[in-house]
Protein backbone atom coordinates (compact mmCIF):
# COMPACT_ATOMS: atom_id res chain seq x y z
CA UNK A 1 0.00 0.00 0.00
CA UNK A 2 1.05 3.92 -0.76
CA UNK A 3 -0.21 5.87 1.28
CA UNK A 4 0.61 10.11 0.31
CA UNK A 5 1.01 12.06 2.48
CA UNK A 6 1.52 14.99 0.92
CA UNK A 7 0.72 15.01 -2.69
CA UNK A 8 2.77 15.90 -5.69
CA UNK A 9 -0.33 16.39 -8.22
CA UNK A 10 -1.87 19.04 -5.30
CA UNK A 11 -2.63 22.62 -6.73
CA UNK A 12 -0.53 25.54 -5.49
CA UNK A 13 -1.40 25.85 -1.98
CA UNK A 14 -2.52 22.08 -1.80
CA UNK A 15 -2.49 19.27 0.65
CA UNK A 16 -0.91 20.12 3.68
CA UNK A 17 0.40 16.64 5.80
CA UNK A 18 -1.58 16.07 9.08
CA UNK A 19 0.39 16.94 12.24
CA UNK A 20 -2.27 15.72 13.85
CA UNK A 21 -1.77 13.32 16.84
CA UNK A 22 -0.90 9.61 16.07
CA UNK A 23 -0.37 9.70 12.64
CA UNK A 24 1.00 6.59 10.83
CA UNK A 25 -2.05 4.97 13.03
CA UNK A 26 -1.34 1.48 13.28
CA UNK A 27 -3.69 -0.11 10.42
CA UNK A 28 -3.72 -1.42 6.96
CA UNK A 29 -5.85 -0.66 3.90
CA UNK A 30 -7.16 -2.87 2.09
CA UNK A 31 -10.61 -3.12 -0.38
CA UNK A 32 -13.95 -3.70 1.09
CA UNK A 33 -15.00 -7.11 0.86
CA UNK A 34 -18.52 -8.52 1.59
CA UNK A 35 -17.51 -10.16 4.62
CA UNK A 36 -17.19 -6.03 6.15
CA UNK A 37 -21.00 -5.06 5.22
CA UNK A 38 -22.76 -6.03 8.58
CA UNK A 39 -19.92 -4.50 10.68
CA UNK A 40 -20.10 -1.17 8.47
CA UNK A 41 -23.80 -1.51 9.13
CA UNK A 42 -23.43 -0.74 12.40
CA UNK A 43 -20.73 1.73 12.57
CA UNK A 44 -22.74 3.68 9.71
CA UNK A 45 -25.52 3.56 12.86
CA UNK A 46 -23.07 5.34 15.53
CA UNK A 47 -21.37 7.36 12.60
CA UNK A 48 -24.60 8.31 10.93
CA UNK A 49 -27.70 7.83 13.06
CA UNK A 50 -30.51 8.99 10.61
CA UNK A 51 -28.13 9.07 7.49
CA UNK A 52 -26.87 5.31 8.24
CA UNK A 53 -26.52 3.32 5.34
CA UNK A 54 -28.43 -0.44 5.82
CA UNK A 55 -26.58 -3.60 4.84
CA UNK A 56 -28.36 -3.92 1.94
CA UNK A 57 -27.01 -0.54 0.89
CA UNK A 58 -23.86 -1.40 1.54
CA UNK A 59 -24.37 -4.80 -0.84
CA UNK A 60 -25.76 -2.48 -3.29
CA UNK A 61 -22.33 -0.19 -3.54
CA UNK A 62 -20.33 -3.65 -3.63
CA UNK A 63 -22.71 -4.51 -6.49
CA UNK A 64 -21.76 -1.43 -8.57
CA UNK A 65 -17.70 -1.64 -8.58
CA UNK A 66 -15.55 -0.93 -10.41
CA UNK A 67 -17.69 1.95 -10.87
CA UNK A 68 -17.51 2.22 -6.75
CA UNK A 69 -14.50 2.09 -5.13
CA UNK A 70 -14.44 1.20 -1.69
CA UNK A 71 -11.19 0.72 1.08
CA UNK A 72 -11.80 -0.33 4.70
CA UNK A 73 -8.81 0.59 7.43
CA UNK A 74 -8.27 -2.54 9.83
CA UNK A 75 -6.78 -2.76 12.74
CA UNK A 76 -3.64 -4.89 14.30
CA UNK A 77 -6.51 -6.69 15.87
CA UNK A 78 -8.91 -7.36 13.24
CA UNK A 79 -11.49 -4.92 13.96
CA UNK A 80 -12.78 -2.23 11.72
CA UNK A 81 -10.87 1.03 12.03
CA UNK A 82 -12.73 3.08 9.15
CA UNK A 83 -13.80 3.07 5.82
CA UNK A 84 -14.15 5.14 2.51
CA UNK A 85 -15.34 4.84 -0.80
CA UNK A 86 -15.72 7.14 -4.32
CA UNK A 87 -17.76 7.03 -7.05
CA UNK A 88 -15.59 7.30 -10.47
CA UNK A 89 -17.18 8.44 -13.59
CA UNK A 90 -15.19 10.04 -16.72
CA UNK A 91 -12.98 12.86 -15.50
CA UNK A 92 -14.50 13.07 -12.16
CA UNK A 93 -14.07 10.66 -9.01
CA UNK A 94 -17.03 11.61 -5.83
CA UNK A 95 -16.51 11.19 -2.74
CA UNK A 96 -19.17 8.64 -1.40
CA UNK A 97 -18.28 8.11 2.54
CA UNK A 98 -15.12 8.79 4.94
CA UNK A 99 -15.56 7.41 7.96
CA UNK A 100 -13.34 6.35 10.88
CA UNK A 101 -15.20 4.20 13.98
CA UNK A 102 -14.90 6.22 17.21
CA UNK A 103 -12.57 4.70 19.06
CA UNK A 104 -10.14 5.29 16.53
CA UNK A 105 -10.68 9.03 15.81
CA UNK A 106 -8.30 11.71 16.19
CA UNK A 107 -5.31 8.97 15.12
CA UNK A 108 -5.33 10.16 11.14
CA UNK A 109 -7.15 7.61 10.11
CA UNK A 110 -9.51 9.74 8.05
CA UNK A 111 -6.59 11.59 6.46
CA UNK A 112 -5.09 7.64 5.61
CA UNK A 113 -8.31 6.99 3.99
CA UNK A 114 -9.05 10.08 2.18
CA UNK A 115 -5.42 10.03 0.96
CA UNK A 116 -5.77 6.53 -0.53
CA UNK A 117 -8.88 7.69 -2.48
CA UNK A 118 -7.22 10.53 -4.04
CA UNK A 119 -4.38 8.08 -4.92
CA UNK A 120 -7.01 6.12 -5.93
CA UNK A 121 -8.77 8.23 -8.22
CA UNK A 122 -5.57 9.90 -9.84
CA UNK A 123 -4.25 6.56 -10.70
CA UNK A 124 -7.81 6.00 -12.39
CA UNK A 125 -7.24 9.27 -14.46
CA UNK A 126 -9.87 11.67 -13.01
CA UNK A 127 -8.92 15.01 -12.99
CA UNK A 128 -11.10 16.22 -10.51
CA UNK A 129 -12.40 14.90 -7.02
CA UNK A 130 -15.52 16.04 -5.62
CA UNK A 131 -17.42 15.99 -2.33
CA UNK A 132 -20.11 17.69 -0.21
CA UNK A 133 -19.95 18.11 3.36
CA UNK A 134 -22.15 19.73 6.47
CA UNK A 135 -21.16 22.91 6.88
CA UNK A 136 -21.35 22.30 10.72
CA UNK A 137 -19.37 18.55 10.60
CA UNK A 138 -16.60 20.98 11.80
CA UNK A 139 -14.20 17.44 12.02
CA UNK A 140 -14.64 16.50 8.27
CA UNK A 141 -14.42 20.10 6.84
CA UNK A 142 -10.81 19.89 8.81
CA UNK A 143 -10.10 16.86 7.05
CA UNK A 144 -10.71 17.82 3.61
CA UNK A 145 -9.67 21.38 4.35
CA UNK A 146 -5.81 20.35 5.41
CA UNK A 147 -6.00 17.44 2.44
CA UNK A 148 -6.12 20.61 -0.38
CA UNK A 149 -9.94 20.53 -0.93
CA UNK A 150 -11.20 24.14 -1.68
CA UNK A 151 -15.25 24.87 -1.41
CA UNK A 152 -16.25 26.20 -4.90
CA UNK A 153 -20.09 26.23 -4.06
CA UNK A 154 -22.78 25.93 -1.41
CA UNK A 155 -26.23 24.01 -1.16
CA UNK A 156 -28.52 26.29 1.03
CA UNK A 157 -29.84 24.61 3.67
CA UNK A 158 -29.57 21.20 1.65
CA UNK A 159 -30.08 18.89 4.61
CA UNK A 160 -32.74 18.81 6.42
CA UNK A 161 -34.34 18.93 8.47
CA UNK A 162 -31.88 21.15 10.39
CA UNK A 163 -31.63 23.42 7.75
CA UNK A 164 -27.98 23.27 7.31
CA UNK A 165 -25.62 24.11 4.12
CA UNK A 166 -23.99 21.69 2.22
CA UNK A 167 -20.50 22.67 0.89
CA UNK A 168 -19.56 20.96 -2.37
CA UNK A 169 -15.66 20.73 -2.03
CA UNK A 170 -12.74 19.90 -4.66
CA UNK A 171 -9.35 18.56 -5.16
CA UNK A 172 -7.98 19.75 -8.63
CA UNK A 173 -5.56 16.54 -9.95
CA UNK A 174 -3.43 16.75 -12.89
CA UNK A 175 -4.97 13.95 -15.51
CA UNK A 176 -2.82 10.84 -15.94
CA UNK A 177 -0.45 11.49 -12.79
CA UNK A 178 -0.84 8.49 -11.32
C1 LIG B 1 -14.54 13.10 9.80
C2 LIG B 1 -13.80 11.84 10.31
C3 LIG B 1 -13.79 10.81 9.18
C4 LIG B 1 -12.36 12.22 10.67
O1 LIG B 1 -11.69 10.99 10.98
P1 LIG B 1 -10.43 10.92 11.95
O2 LIG B 1 -9.81 9.59 11.74
O3 LIG B 1 -10.81 11.28 13.32
O4 LIG B 1 -9.54 12.09 11.32
P2 LIG B 1 -7.96 12.27 11.46
O5 LIG B 1 -7.50 11.78 12.80
O6 LIG B 1 -7.31 11.74 10.23
O7 LIG B 1 -7.87 13.86 11.44
C5 LIG B 1 -7.94 14.58 10.23
C6 LIG B 1 -7.96 16.06 10.53
O8 LIG B 1 -9.24 16.40 11.08
C7 LIG B 1 -9.06 17.00 12.37
N1 LIG B 1 -10.12 16.55 13.24
C8 LIG B 1 -10.43 15.28 13.55
N2 LIG B 1 -11.48 15.28 14.42
C9 LIG B 1 -11.79 16.58 14.62
C10 LIG B 1 -12.78 17.24 15.39
N3 LIG B 1 -13.66 16.56 16.14
N4 LIG B 1 -12.84 18.61 15.35
C11 LIG B 1 -11.97 19.30 14.59
N5 LIG B 1 -11.00 18.74 13.83
C12 LIG B 1 -10.92 17.40 13.85
C13 LIG B 1 -7.73 16.50 12.84
O9 LIG B 1 -7.16 17.38 13.79
C14 LIG B 1 -6.93 16.44 11.58
O10 LIG B 1 -6.47 17.74 11.24
P3 LIG B 1 -4.90 18.08 11.40
O11 LIG B 1 -4.22 17.36 10.27
O12 LIG B 1 -4.87 19.54 11.27
O13 LIG B 1 -4.48 17.57 12.75
C15 LIG B 1 -14.48 11.27 11.60
O14 LIG B 1 -14.66 12.33 12.51
C16 LIG B 1 -15.82 10.59 11.33
O15 LIG B 1 -15.88 9.43 10.98
N6 LIG B 1 -16.91 11.36 11.52
C17 LIG B 1 -18.26 10.78 11.35
C18 LIG B 1 -18.54 10.48 9.91
C19 LIG B 1 -18.42 11.71 9.04
O16 LIG B 1 -18.93 12.78 9.37
N7 LIG B 1 -17.75 11.55 7.87
C20 LIG B 1 -17.59 12.60 6.91
C21 LIG B 1 -18.79 12.68 6.04
S1 LIG B 1 -18.64 14.03 4.86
Amino acid sequence: MTVATTDPTAPTGGPEPSDGAGMSPDVRLRDLEWTDLARLAELEQELFADDAWSEATWWSELAARPRRDYVVAVSADGSTAGYAGLDVSGDVADVMTVATAPAAQGRGIGRLLLDELVRRAVARGVEAVLLEVRADNDAARRLYDRAGFEVISVRRRYYQPGDVDALVMRLLVPKGDA
